[in-house]
């Protein structure tokens, strides 16, 4: 993602004093995730990469503190003059002046880093490296009038603390979500240094908790950018299609003249516009009914329409696709339509041999074209939390249908009511990012976790959080199941309490690898559900160490075992009545410290269709050919290409 071209915001002069914060040595989660993000008042900044500004991605100076020195002292008080990363000094200077002073850091003299990008990717020997990062960078800033300047991170792995000019601005936790903080007061005329403190050692209260399946990137990982507004500007803008076939806009101003503003929409195309008056908050939401001819979004015809967000002194633009999407009884609908999800799952993580999560558009369109035209998919899970903007975007233009999620996954401490806040944070974030982007369909609020009262209630939270930030998309969670023996035949039921709140039902199967199943048992087994709603294979997926062959006796980690097991599996989902959708686990192999076997995995899991550097393993056509047959078998909605009038349901 590239920012408008660098141009110097007008800054109102002002310097606040801010008493230092909490060391992120504790690395307790905030009592409250609004708190997490310290003194300055957060703001969303939707669209920012659309917004003037400086951008701030490229190289930074990094110092590794391992045993947080920078945060607090030797005996837990607060860090001293000679450690504090952040302080507005210049080390060098400071020491020729004054023999006594004593300085056991110096960012002016540390390594440079580009960000984004994990810091794993900086050194070799940060490979391994789970800890406390400093990054430090000067820029130049100019000011004139009332206008505001915003630091805006677009992710930094797990807990990040901010300053800028030596003045702790606030703390974020959550390793994918943005970032944004008001630093108009501390804003220099002139040179200006940020520092990022960036630890990524997560505890019991994280979401997630320190056990996943997948590498902790840590550092910053999404572009970082000083973002230039009006005193009074657009910080939150969302439109779209509603069932009832009207367009449905929502403004959110901040700012001192927030309240009574005149606010405009314009859409392109057809040509539409909207217009109102926000109320004392700041706020409007207004509607109309959409305009004739307008072309909707759609895998098959990813149209997207220029929107402009307006209010006095400001304006946003965007790019926006127009679908509904909807269950009735056991099927999904988009654009009033059943649907077929031919998906696959994905990490965030590029191709190649050394990924550092360095998500640019090109790696993202190289992943998302493989899903695309090498499997022929109309659906991706961005599996395990919120990726990039760029992935979502990119979705977007190329027509895939998109699950997104929130990392509440496996062991996360469902009685603490600080994780619960970070979750619920964090899942905001994330729907208040990416609310108008057409590809995203289903909003997934956790991922194979344990049913239980505690974990019942969280999840409940978090399924009516999505309700009432969006009434436009479906909400689903991946689920366990139960299994039982009857009659000779085995049946897997899906009784999961957590159902009633959900939308679509989703279900991770790995019946043939994580089991002792026979490949040839699969077919036959019964799937059972309590509930009359859609349903989606969210995972299921067999390692292949690429090249490893075994014809004979299909072992497992060999290729022919994989294509094996997708053939059964895949038989075994045509007989579900009920199943409306497929995301295997998973396109590519991907980092896991848990998969240590010396041969087969040495840190990889290879679950992937394709290696880490793309090549296709048996198992690939196996699934592209599968789905090229549903596709033929979908016929196309209303404005598609080669629309037929449904015959029948489409797959
Ligand atoms: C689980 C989990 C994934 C994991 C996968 C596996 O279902 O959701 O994160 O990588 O199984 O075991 O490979």
């Amino acid at each position: 993602m590239t920012f408008n071209p660098t141009r110097r915001g007008c800054i109102a002069l002002g310097l606040a004093s801010a008493s230092l914060p909490p060391s992120l040595a504790t690395a307790q989660p905030a009592p409250d995730a609004a708190a997490s993000r310290g003194a300055a008042a957060s703001v969303i900044l939707v669209n920012a990469a659309a917004r003037p500004g400086v951008g701030l991605s490229g190289a930074w100076r990094y110092s590794i503190d391992p045993y947080r020195d920078g945060a607090e002292g030797f005996h837990g008080a607060a860090a001293g003059k000679g450690h504090r990363r952040y302080d507005d000094v210049d080390v060098e200077t400071e020491m020729r002046d004054d023999p006594s002073a004593l300085y056991e850091y110096d960012m002016a003299q540390s390594p440079t880093a580009d960000l984004p990008g994990a810091w794993m990717g900086h050194d070799p020997q940060l490979r391994h490296y789970q800890g406390l990062m400093w990054y430090r960078r000067d820029f130049e800033a100019r000011r004139a009038g009332s206008r505001r300047a915003h630091l805006r991170i677009g992710a930094a792995d797990y807990r990040t603390a901010v300053y800028l000019n030596g003045v702790h601005v606030g703390d974020h936790e959550g390793g994918h979500t943005p970032f944004a903080f008001d630093v108009t007061a501390l804003l220099r005329d002139g040179l200006n240094s940020v520092t990022l403190g960036v630890d990524s050692v997560r505890s019991p209260a994280s979401v997630p908790p320190p056990v996943t399946d997948w590498e902790t990137y840590g550092g910053v990982t999404r572009d970082i950018a000083l973002i230039d507004t009006p005193a009074t500007f657009i910080d939150d803008a969302w439109v779209r299609l509603a069932p009832n076939g009207r367009i449905v806009a929502t403004i959110v101003l901040n700012g001192p003249d927030r309240a009574g503003r005149t606010v405009r929409v314009r859409i392109g195309g057809p040509g539409m516009t909207l217009e109102g008056r926000t109320d004392q908050n700041g706020e409007w939401t207004g509607s109309g009914p959409a305009p004739r001819g307008l072309a909707l979004w759609s895998p098959e015809a990813p149209t997207l329409h220029d929107v402009d967000f307006e209010a006095d002194g400001d304006r946003l633009s965007d790019r926006v696709g127009f679908r509904t999407i909807a269950v009735s009884g056991e099927d999904i609908l988009l654009n009033g339509h059943p649907v077929f999800l031919r998906g696959i799952c994905l990490h965030e993580e590029e191709f190649g041999p050394d990924p550092a999560r360095i998500i640019t558009p090109e790696a993202a369109r190289a992943l998302l074209s493989e899903a695309k035209t090498g499997l022929n998919c109309n659906f991706v899970r961005l599996a395990h939390y919120p990726h990039s903007e760029i992935m979502t975007r990119i979705a977007d233009e190329l027509g895939l249908l998109v699950w997104s999620e929130v990392p509440v996954y496996w062991r996360v401490d469902f009685a603490n009511a600080g994780t619960l806040a970070t979750a619920r944070a964090m899942l905001a974030d994330n729907i208040r990012r990416d609310r108008n982007r057409a590809s995203i369909i289903l909003w997934s609020v956790g991922n194979e976790t344990p049913v239980g009262d505690a974990r019942n209630a969280f999840l409940t939270t978090l399924a009516r959080d999505v309700r009432a930030l969006d009434d436009s998309r479906l909400v689903t969670a991946a689920l366990l199941t139960e299994r039982d023996r009857r009659n000779g035949v085995t049946e897997i039921r899906i009784s999961d309490p957590l159902v009633a709140e959900l939308d679509v039902m989703a279900v991770n199967t790995y019946n043939g690898w994580y089991s002792d199943d026979p490949l040839d048992a699969l077919p036959a087994m019964r799937w059972r559900s309590d509930f009359a709603k859609p349903l989606i294979f969210s995972e299921f997926g067999a390692d292949a160490s690429a090249g490893f062959r075994d014809p004979m006796r299909l072992r497992k980690f060999s290729e022919e075992f994989q294509a094996e097991y997708y053939r059964q599996t895949l038989a075994m989902a045509e007989s579900i009545p009920f199943l409306r959708g497929l995301s295997p686990w998973i396109l590519k192999d991907f980092r896991s410290p848990r998969r240590q076997h010396p041969v087969f995995q040495k840190g990889w899991n290879r679950k992937g269709l394709v290696t880490e550097t793309g090549r296709r393993k048996q198992a690939f056509a196996v699934l592209a050919d599968h789905y090229a047959r549903l596709a033929a078998l979908a016929p196309a909605a209303p404005g598609d290409p080669g629309f037929r009038t449904p015959r029948r349901r489409s797959f």
